[in-house]
């Protein structure tokens, strides 16, 4: 062959969800808006869950999209939610879920109850999210699910909480087996694990505390909701078609370094 006449797609277009219907878990503040807003913007229309009325209704009116109040880790909310969506919609497209909150406690001091909370505050509606909402995928010609994890789950940092930690990394796993046994019904399973972002809940630090934080990341920057959510757009979008079952960190690089090998007054033995 002289010339290469593969058939060039047109790059933007993928990214376009025109006429698809998305559920965001979790769709009331910080991440979970964001992304709300982020695949309206590319045609979807998205159904807002949350437990709270009032942000989850106003996030749904900001995006044109529909507000249902529910608690993601009930399953009986949970077969409600989908119930509605198939009798109002008649197909679901893709589901993202942002939800969870770490809580403290370390191996010596974590109760048994803070443990299950964290628990199914992690991986319960996710499991329930997959489980439930993946035959309506299917029905609609197959769908995509995209939840978001946290690079706690896969690298240890002094004082990091037990069990959100291994919550999370059991989240990243959850992706890859429910992408195998739903890749076959045309569904992708895909994760986003973000260092810290400046969510509502941190935005309490000072503008010093920021400044000395993100001398941490080699971008020099603390992370923005809406750079989670891009690339949950991305992973929802079929600019992503042959992505499956991956854990994509979202980190500004922060995880890509390490501590050096000798204590900081030991520089230089290398040289
Ligand atoms: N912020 C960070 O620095 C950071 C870093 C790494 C990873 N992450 C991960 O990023 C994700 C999002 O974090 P975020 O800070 O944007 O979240 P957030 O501010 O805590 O927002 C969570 C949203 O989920 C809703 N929600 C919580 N539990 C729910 C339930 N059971 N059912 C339905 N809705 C529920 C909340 O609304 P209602 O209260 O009304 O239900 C709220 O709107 C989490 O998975 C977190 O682990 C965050």
């Amino acid at each position: 062959m002289d010339f290469d006449e593969t058939a060039v797609p047109g790059y933007g277009g993928l990214l376009r969800l025109d006429g698809q219907v998305f559920v965001v878990l979790g769709a009331g503040q910080g991440i979970g808006r964001q992304s709300a807003h982020a695949l309206a913007q590319a045609g979807a229309t998205v159904v807002c869950v949350g437990r709270r009325a009032e942000p989850t209704e106003r996030v749904a009116r900001e995006v044109g999209g529909v507000a249902i109040v529910a608690d993601a880790q009930d399953r009986g909310d949970m077969v409600r939610l989908f119930d509605e969506v198939r009798t109002r919609f008649g197909k679901l497209n893709g589901i993202v879920d942002i939800i969870a909150i770490g809580i403290r406690g370390g191996v010596l001091d974590m109760t048994d109850d803070d443990y299950q909370w964290q628990h199914d505050n992690v991986l319960r509606h996710a499991f329930l999210a997959l489980q439930l909402g993946a035959p309506l995928m299917r029905d609609s010609g197959g769908g995509v699910a995209v939840l978001v994890s946290s690079v706690a789950g896969q690298h240890v940092w002094p004082g990091i909480t037990l069990a959100y930690s291994i919550f999370k990394a059991a989240l990243d796993h959850m992706t890859r087996v429910a992408a195998v046994e739903l890749g076959p019904l045309g569904i992708r399973v895909n994760t986003v694990s973000p260092g810290l972002i400046k969510t509502p809940r941190w935005q309490t630090q000072t503008a010093e505390w920021y400044e000395r934080v993100a001398q941490r990341y080699p971008v020099r920057r603390i992370g923005e909701p809406s750079d989670i959510a891009s690339v949950i757009l991305f992973l929802s979008s079929e600019l992503s078609r042959n992505m499956t079952g991956q854990v994509l960190v979202a980190d500004g690089g922060l995880t890509i370094q390490s501590p050096s090998p000798v204590p900081d007054d030991m520089q230089g033995w290398s040289r």
